[in-house]
């Protein structure tokens, strides 16, 4: 079969054609997807990371179709009700008292909405992120993006000094280092509007930020009069077993607390939803016709996000996601495997990582999303070292069960 689409994916060579429901609980979403074969697969990818209550939960599906009857779209000028539940929920899980809240539709777009607002309430023009950073793919997310292939040939971030479409006012501090931080306050006075993070790092090989720089960095943002943004669209929505992960990482001091919050991915339950959250007065910086979207904050889109939320409220969600990482570092620790190097994470944000064979050996897990594949498991693999999985919450033992069993069997060759 020949794709028309643009050749910009890594092709896997398999056409997806649906869930499977044959072992599935009454009331729950599907962990499995079946090709046009008919062979079956665990599925943690879960379309990177979108699908929390699985494929096709129940109470999700009956949200979304009875929504499709009655409203799809409406402009933004007007309200809808699952428009106002999805903010006013949102409020509920943000740090701060009084919240409002941008909707759009994919991460890239609340990473540029976070820009827009960084840059209209401080009035500053530089954007400080971290190497390893993945925010998007849009202009402002992919220069606040550490991997140069994404950014080249579109944009040129602050000291790169050489002809490109756009020069981002972004320059990047290695992870986990204060002091390079400080040194970037100092070295470009008064001009930082934010330092922007992804509590953990997930394209890069899911790194989670230690307290200490997660509260360091909240404590120069306030002494340099700049925002602490923090990018939860793939770490957040109750992957981490909190509603951000920043709570998991840091707590819930509100004095520690992020300016502000975006997500995407997992709030929709598999439906294109994202946010971008501030406090009431930082938001007001975003006066009439200073930003928008078309789509952003439909109707369809907030009752599968709302669902999604209540759903993950009332089956326990939270608490099963959390489980996920000590499980698999149990059923490891029962049945090891040498060449794994690290099993990391949080809650339902695992990556494993494998180790090189050789000082040559840069990718030592490129080829094992193919071979787990074959073997019937779908995962990632980020930066060539590190095996992805984002199960849905509610996937246990048994999952990650056959996912280590099924990784040491791709080891064993
Ligand atoms: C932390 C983070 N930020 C931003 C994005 C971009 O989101 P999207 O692909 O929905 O534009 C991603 C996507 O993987 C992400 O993981």
């Amino acid at each position: 079969m020949q794709d028309l689409r643009w050749p910009t994916y890594a092709n896997r060579n398999l056409v997806l054609d649906g869930a499977v429901f044959d072992d599935v609980e009454s009331g729950r979403g599907s962990v499995r997807v079946k090709d046009r074969d008919g062979k079956v697969y665990l599925d943690a990818v879960g379309g990177i990371g979108c699908l929390p209550l699985g494929h096709a939960h129940p109470r999700w599906v009956a949200a979304v179709e009875a929504q499709m009857r009655k409203l799809v779209a409406a402009a933004g000028t007007f309200w809808t009700e699952p428009q106002q539940e999805l903010v006013a929920m949102l409020a509920k899980h943000m740090p701060w008292s009084d919240t409002r809240t941008f909707l759009g539709n994919t991460g890239t777009e609340v990473t540029e909405a976070s820009i827009k607002l960084a840059l209209r309430a401080t009035g500053r023009d530089v954007v400080v992120a971290f190497e390893r950073a993945f925010h998007g793919r849009t202009l402002g997310a992919i220069a606040m993006t550490a991997n140069a292939a994404y950014r080249e040939p579109y944009v040129a971030c602050l000291g790169e000094d050489r002809p490109a479409f756009a020069h981002m006012n972004v320059v990047r501090a290695p992870w986990g280092d204060l002091d390079a931080v400080e040194a970037l306050f100092v070295r470009y006075p008064s001009r930082i509007a934010m330092v922007a993070i992804e509590p953990i790092q997930g394209e890069a090989g899911i790194f989670p930020a230690s307290r200490e720089f997660l509260v360091g960095l909240r404590e120069l943002c306030t002494r340099h009069g700049a925002l602490l943004g923090d990018d939860e669209i793939q770490a957040g929505s109750g992957r981490t077993g909190n509603f951000l992960a920043w709570t998991t990482l840091v707590g819930d001091d509100p004095a520690l607390a992020p300016d502000i919050v975006w997500l995407a991915k997992a709030i929709g339950g598999g439906f294109p939803i994202a946010s971008c959250s501030a406090r009431t007065d930082l938001a007001a910086h975003m006066i009439k016709g200073s930003h928008g979207s078309t789509f952003g904050g439909n109707p369809l889109a907030c009752a599968a996000a709302v669902a999604t939320l209540r759903v993950m409220q009332d089956e326990g969600l939270y608490a099963s996601a959390k489980a996920q990482l000590p499980t698999l570092q149990a059923i490891a620790a029962e049945d090891p495997e040498p060449r794994v190097k690290e099993i990391r994470g949080s809650g339902a944000m695992i990556g494993i990582e494998i180790a090189a064979t050789s000082a040559s050996d840069a990718q030592p897990a490129a080829a094992l999303g193919d071979a787990m594949q074959a073997k019937g498991v779908l995962v990632t693999i980020c930066s060539g070292h590190t095996v992805r999985v984002l199960l849905p919450y509610h996937a246990g033992a048994a999952e990650l069960r056959q996912i280590w069993t099924t990784l040491r069997q791709v080891l064993a060759g």
